[in-house]
């Protein structure tokens, strides 16, 4: 399973990047407002500082919900750099959005998928990513790594290759989850990718081995 990073602040990408396990960043217009980043010629900046940082795919939002407007701005964001993945809302403009994309050889990542039916559509349309939120169905009481396993089936039925990025990751728990059911991609806070490091029989472990090398070796 690939892991994407899902932030925008330069100094976690970087430093997710230099801990090795870095595959691609998501980023979407919350979290580059969180940066304090406005202005298009500074949105467009940040993108390729982030690009410069990782070695995978970079997820660049979308503002407009037009047809038009977002095929204006994602080809925009495709030109700053190779590794841009235009990310796209699940709308019906969307839609047909990322058909064009897809035809021109762009890659795509459609966003605020919550249902299989969703995934589906983005899919027939020749999206490279479809993102589902799982964080944000649990929040409401569903369960998000059913709607990961269900899409799963779904893709793998008709040999699909869009593939199923898990968005809106919490915790460790979700990140193994999704391994198991076989998503292709998480994206998720550093904190929860440092959180898989965590063991107490590891730190104790470390400890003992450590205090008896002390031991023997004065
Ligand atoms: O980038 C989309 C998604 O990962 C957002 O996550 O935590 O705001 O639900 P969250």
């Amino acid at each position: 399973m690939k892991f994407f990073i899902d932030t925008a602040n330069l100094a976690e990408i970087q430093e997710a990047q230099d801990f090795g396990v870095l595959d691609g960043v998501t980023t979407n217009p919350s979290l580059m407002a969180k940066e304090g980043i406005s202005g298009k010629n500074n949105v467009l900046r940040h993108y390729k500082a982030i690009c410069d940082i990782v070695d995978g795919d970079v997820s660049a939002e979308v503002i407009a919900t037009d047809f038009e407007g977002m095929i204006r701005e994602g080809e925009e964001l495709a030109d700053l750099d190779d590794k841009i993945v235009v990310k796209i809302p699940m709308i019906k403009d969307g839609i047909k959005a990322i058909k064009y994309f897809s035809e021109k050889g762009i890659k795509t990542n459609c966003t605020l998928i919550f249902s299989a039916g969703q995934a589906l559509l983005a899919a027939k349309a020749g999206a490279t990513y479809v993102s589902p939120f799982i964080g944000r169905l649990d929040d409401i009481g569903y369960d998000g790594i059913d709607l990961i396993e269900q899409i799963r089936t779904i893709f793998d039925n008709y040999g699909f290759d869009t593939e199923i990025l898990a968005a809106s990751i919490r915790n460790p728990l979700h990140i193994i989850k999704c391994a198991e059911v076989g998503s292709d991609v998480m994206t998720g806070p550093l904190s929860a990718i440092l959180a898989l490091l965590k063991h107490p029989l590891t730190e104790n472990g470390l400890k003992q081995f450590l205090d008896d090398h002390a031991k023997a070796n004065g």
